[in-house]
């Protein structure tokens, strides 16, 4: 059995100092202390010794055990330190690395809410709310639009499903920001500067211009003597604001039950530059807003005395507007989620 533990001592040490790595020095020790192991084995053999025997074979095996051990352990140590150094000279070129910018912006309905926004409030207009779900009397009734009068039909109207058996409290989602309009005559005294901007739904035939859930931003200016000729110049201020001095836009007369006169704001189609294409629907214009003098009714329903006080309400599409300021061909995709909305060039 000595011979036996010298051929182990003499194998294991040459295997050991010739050993390169961690994973080789893991099997070698296996193979000697592991389960079956090579001197894991060799004490059961000890009781067919002799005294005499067992006497030098003990501390020998002793010996030979903590011999290979200790190398083991110093050999892990060295190969450890080699990988230490190895890492210590490692470098990272990253002058080379191509590391891609991007660069992003917020969405540009937001941006083109922003600016209008300031240039309102530059003018002395204050941002209110408005609910999105209202009732039918604060969407149609109090603006001059009774319960089955014809011009309802102008908005396709998504009702939402309501215990209360009174049609005036009927609930929907607003479809238009000229619901803020009666709070805004109820709750303020002239003059009145307010604007409110905010999301509108319709029961629409989608297209290129039409979305069912889209952005109105609605203006409420009433005082004393206000007119026409503010509506005219107020569009035209904003317009050149927006889209440079070289705009083309026209008023023409349109209806609105809580207007009186009401008109329709126009912008020429910068897509077809006014002949005709599917984005403006042939007309070579797009229409980006309705406005007009606040019908004597509504500023009554209103707690205010028309005969003091007049007023003009605007109601535009920023959509449309933006489709315009960035020449993007199809509304719809503002609601894409469609990462190149936000991407700059
Ligand atoms: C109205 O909604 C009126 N409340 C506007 C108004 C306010 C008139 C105050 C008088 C006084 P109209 O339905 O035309 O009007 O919509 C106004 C603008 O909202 C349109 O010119 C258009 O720019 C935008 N708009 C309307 N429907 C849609 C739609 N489905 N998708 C995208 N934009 C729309």
């Amino acid at each position: 059995m000595e011979e036996q533990l010298k051929k182990i001592q003499q194998d294991y040490q040459d295997k050991i100092s010739s050993s390169k790595t961690l994973k080789e020095l893991d099997d070698i020790f296996i193979s000697l202390f592991g389960k079956n192991g090579q001197l894991d084995q060799l004490p059961k053999q000890f009781k067919d010794l002799s005294k005499d025997e067992l006497r030098v074979v003990g501390p020998f095996f002793n010996q030979v055990k903590q011999e290979l051990e200790k190398a083991i352990g110093s050999k892990r140590e060295s190969i450890r330190e080699e990988i230490y150094k190895a890492l210590e000279n490692e470098t990272f070129d990253i002058k080379e690395a191509d590391i891609k910018k991007r660069k992003g912006h917020i969405h540009p309905l937001t941006a083109f809410e922003e600016e209008t926004a300031k240039i309102f409030n530059k003018l002395g207009f204050v941002q209110i709310d408005a609910p999105l779900i209202d009732t039918d009397h604060n969407n149609f009734e109090v603006l001059n639009i009774p319960k089955n009068h014809p011009a309802r039909d102008l908005w396709d109207t998504l009702y939402i499903n309501s215990k209360s058996q009174n049609p005036t409290d009927k609930l929907l989602l607003r479809t238009h920001t000229s619901n803020s309009q009666i709070r805004a005559l109820k709750e303020n005294k002239p003059p009145i500067r307010l604007m409110n901007i905010g999301r509108c739904f319709r029961y629409e035939n989608l297209d290129a211009r039409h979305e069912h859930t889209f952005e109105q931003f609605e203006i409420i200016y009433v005082d004393k003597k206000v007119s026409m000729a503010n509506l005219q110049y107020l569009s035209e201020y904003f317009l050149k604001n927006i889209f440079g001095e070289d705009i083309k836009a026209r008023l023409k007369p349109k209806y609105y039950p809580f207007v009186e006169p009401g008109v329709g704001v126009d912008g020429l189609c910068i897509f077809c530059k006014g002949k005709g294409c599917k984005v403006c629907g042939g007309i070579g214009w797009l229409e980006l807003a309705g406005a007009g003098m606040i019908h004597p009714n509504v500023l009554k329903n209103g707690g205010i005395n028309p005969n003091e006080y007049s007023g003009i309400a605007w109601g535009f599409g920023p959509a449309r507007m933006a489709m315009i300021k960035h020449g993007i061909e199809d509304i719809r995709l503002f609601n894409s989620g469609d990462l190149k909305l936000y991407e700059s060039k």
